[in-house]
């Protein structure tokens, strides 16, 4: 492993200096790449590789065969950044055995350097067994999206004074199974920056305001690749849907009229040879 890589020790290093925490979603190698040249500390390969990449309505469907396939071609572009491999849905609630199966497979196969899970107390143990395992565990709490259904939707999380005790207690309980930082995830601004003060790992936010420890968003949303609607909480920082449908579009005429391709474009051959084919 090379001395610049982040690991689980820049998070603790990083959260001690209060200096922040950045990480993007990638679900391939060219995203990968970029991303990791742009100095982003850890790059999530989120199963919301289902609705960026696959075209799911959710995260269900992904399995642990898609997570494998596509964590591998991002560890395969990525030199510096911590590579955080999601454990899909169902795949660490069956038993023990099989969610520390899961969790190794993706760093054995992939090149992952840890794997994130959603829940709380409620996956604990399973969180305990797999660092003790010593594979890395970021934990996600707040909007889960492989509980959507029983969440009735993606709506903001820990509103009421009992689901933010549940969110509380929900990070501590995962420190102290020994996650090594945990992802809030539509959380109400105040209540992130309490989860924050009360527990000694790093907090990730997305839509969980500035006082998280760190920041996560989905590249494409980012980017405004998709040209439709993003979540309140995401800030378009290019719109990549407008500058690639202006290439597709000047492709396609250019091809129709003739312009493309032009004589630069293309392959001469000696003269002799050719007249021989006539
Ligand atoms: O799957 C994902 O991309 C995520 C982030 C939105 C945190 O879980």
């Amino acid at each position: 492993m090379s001395k610049d890589r982040v690991t689980t020790a820049t998070f603790r290093k990083y959260h001690a200096e209060g200096k922040k925490i950045t990480m993007l979603t990638a679900y391939d190698y060219p995203m990968a790449k970029l991303v990791d040249a742009a100095g982003i500390d850890a790059i999530l390969v989120g199963d919301s590789l289902g609705n960026v990449v696959l075209g799911y309505g959710s995260t269900i469907p992904v399995t642990m065969d898609d997570m494998v396939h596509h964590v591998k071609a991002v560890a395969r572009g990525v030199q510096r950044a911590m590579v955080v491999a999601d454990m899909p849905f169902l795949s660490y609630h069956v038993s023990r055995e099989e969610s520390l199966r899961n969790a190794g497979r993706l760093l054995q196969e992939t090149g992952a350097q840890a794997v994130k899970m959603e829940g709380g107390r409620e996956i604990a143990e399973t969180v305990r067994a797999i660092t003790g395992a010593g594979i890395p565990v970021m934990g996600h709490l707040g909007l889960t999206p492989q509980s959507i259904y029983q969440m009735g939707g993606y709506k903001v999380q820990g509103k009421d004074e009992e689901a933010a005790r549940k969110l509380l207690e929900d990070a501590r309980a995962l420190e102290k199974a020994g996650a090594f930082s945990v992802v809030l995830e539509c959380v109400p601004t105040p209540l992130a920056k309490l989860i924050t003060e009360s527990i000694g790992i790093p907090t990730i936010g997305i839509g969980a305001g500035p006082y998280c420890s760190g920041q996560v968003l989905v590249t494409q949303d980012m980017l405004g690749f998709y040209g439709q609607f993003s979540p309140k909480f995401v800030k378009r920082y290019a719109n990549l849907h407008e500058t690639i449908m202006q290439g597709l579009q000047s492709y396609r005429k250019e091809v129709e009229s003739g312009a493309f391709p032009g004589p630069e474009h293309g392959f001469g051959m000696d003269e002799e040879v050719l007249k021989k084919l006539y």
